[in-house]
């Protein structure tokens, strides 16, 4: 282990709604194929809330729930939940008030953070800051997102690509023999009308004329609705995954071929081919979950962390490379050791 390896992966835990939405549902609601999808972005199906009485923080509490059991403590034990998503239950409080309260964490400092897809990495980061310093010893950090409350179902090149879920870990300071070896995050605000919600935000808030521009013909309300100009953020996703994966391995000390798991963000299946052929990485070292569950931001890497843990697809001592990018634009990427 490297010396400043300093906060490891005590447990892990997901959550996945039960509603699957096919390929062939799209179909009967818009103008796409089942062929385009699989072929463009590589999804066949993906987990949605649908009408189910769920929200962001319900997810993240399922998830929570299965972290803290698999890590062997009790949510009184929890110093800190940390949940990242762009999918909030509400303006404030935080959703990470409402998972405090449902799980009865209640020795925890809990907020949220903001930086889409590659929220949990952030999240990860800010952990280790608490561990570092010695103010935290169990820390809940989470992704969870009701991504399709944002989709535009009336826009055919952005609401097939999401869907809904939540991944939780515990950490807690290293062992000595597992734990976060390197990391990298970054941002470039430049590139923030690529990939963008107004939501609820005061900069849509104060300006009524703008608002109902945002209105289209049909009655459709788009204000709230991703918007996204795909082909570029797949320009920048590709060279942001890339620069991602070098500077965590960097900052780890460790090359490529150390590499003995790579779980990449699960946006487009040709974007994790371009990061995986980059690193050589054979496919049965390639975490992929994207085609049964679309892309649910934040939360798809700790999900594919779960799963490929509980499927023995890592094993321990496996050294992970893990790497995202998103709105913001926002990128990064962490070595894990398991
Ligand atoms: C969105 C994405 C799949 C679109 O694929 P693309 O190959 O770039 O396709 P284009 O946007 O150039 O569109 C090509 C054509 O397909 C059409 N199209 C778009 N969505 C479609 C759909 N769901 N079904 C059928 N046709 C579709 C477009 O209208 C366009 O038609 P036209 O040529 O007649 O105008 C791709 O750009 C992408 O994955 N970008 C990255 C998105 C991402 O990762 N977002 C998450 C960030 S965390």
């Amino acid at each position: 282990m490297t010396k400043k390896t300093i906060m490891k992966i005590a447990g892990t835990g997901h959550y996945l709604p039960e509603k699957i939405m096919t390929n062939q549902d799209f179909e009967k609601i818009m103008d796409t194929t089942d062929e385009w999808i699989q072929q463009r972005v590589g999804i066949k199906e993906r987990r949605v809330v649908g009408d189910a009485d769920q929200s962001t923080s319900d997810l993240a509490t399922f998830a929570a729930k299965a972290a803290i059991e698999d890590a062997g403590i009790n949510p009184e034990d929890i110093d800190a939940i940390i949940i990242a998503t762009v999918t909030p239950d509400m303006a404030f409080p935080s959703t990470a008030i409402f998972v405090q309260k449902n799980i009865g964490a209640v020795n925890a400092a809990v907020f949220d953070i903001s930086a889409a897809c590659t929220g949990w990495i952030y999240g990860m980061t800010i952990a280790e800051g608490f561990i570092a310093t010695g103010k935290f010893k169990n820390i809940l950090v989470i992704g969870a997102e009701f991504l399709t409350s944002l989709a535009d179902m009336t826009d055919r090149s952005t609401a097939v690509l999401f869907g809904d879920g939540a991944g939780a870990v515990v950490v807690q300071p290293a062992d000595g023999e597992s734990g976060i070896m390197g990391s990298y995050i970054k941002s470039n605000g430049e590139l923030a009308e690529l990939l963008w919600s107004y939501g609820g935000g005061s900069r849509v808030n104060k300006r009524v004329t703008d608002q109902e521009k945002m209105v289209d013909a049909n009655g459709n309300d788009k204000r709230s609705k991703i918007r996204m100009e795909g082909n570029k953020v797949y320009k920048y996703a590709v060279r942001a995954m890339i620069e991602s994966a070098e500077k965590a391995m960097d900052d780890a000390g460790i090359n490529e071929h150390q590499i003995d798991v790579l779980i990449p963000h699960q946006a487009n299946m040709r974007i994790i081919d371009a990061i995986a052929e980059r690193l050589e990485m054979p496919d049965d070292r390639v975490i992929r979950n994207l085609q049964y569950l679309g892309n649910s931001s934040a939360a798809t890497i700790p999900i594919a962390i779960d799963q490929s843990r509980k499927s023995g697809k890592i094993k321990k001592g496996d050294i992970v490379l893990v790497a995202a990018f998103g709105g913001g634009f926002t990128w990064g990427g962490l070595v894990i050791k398991f």
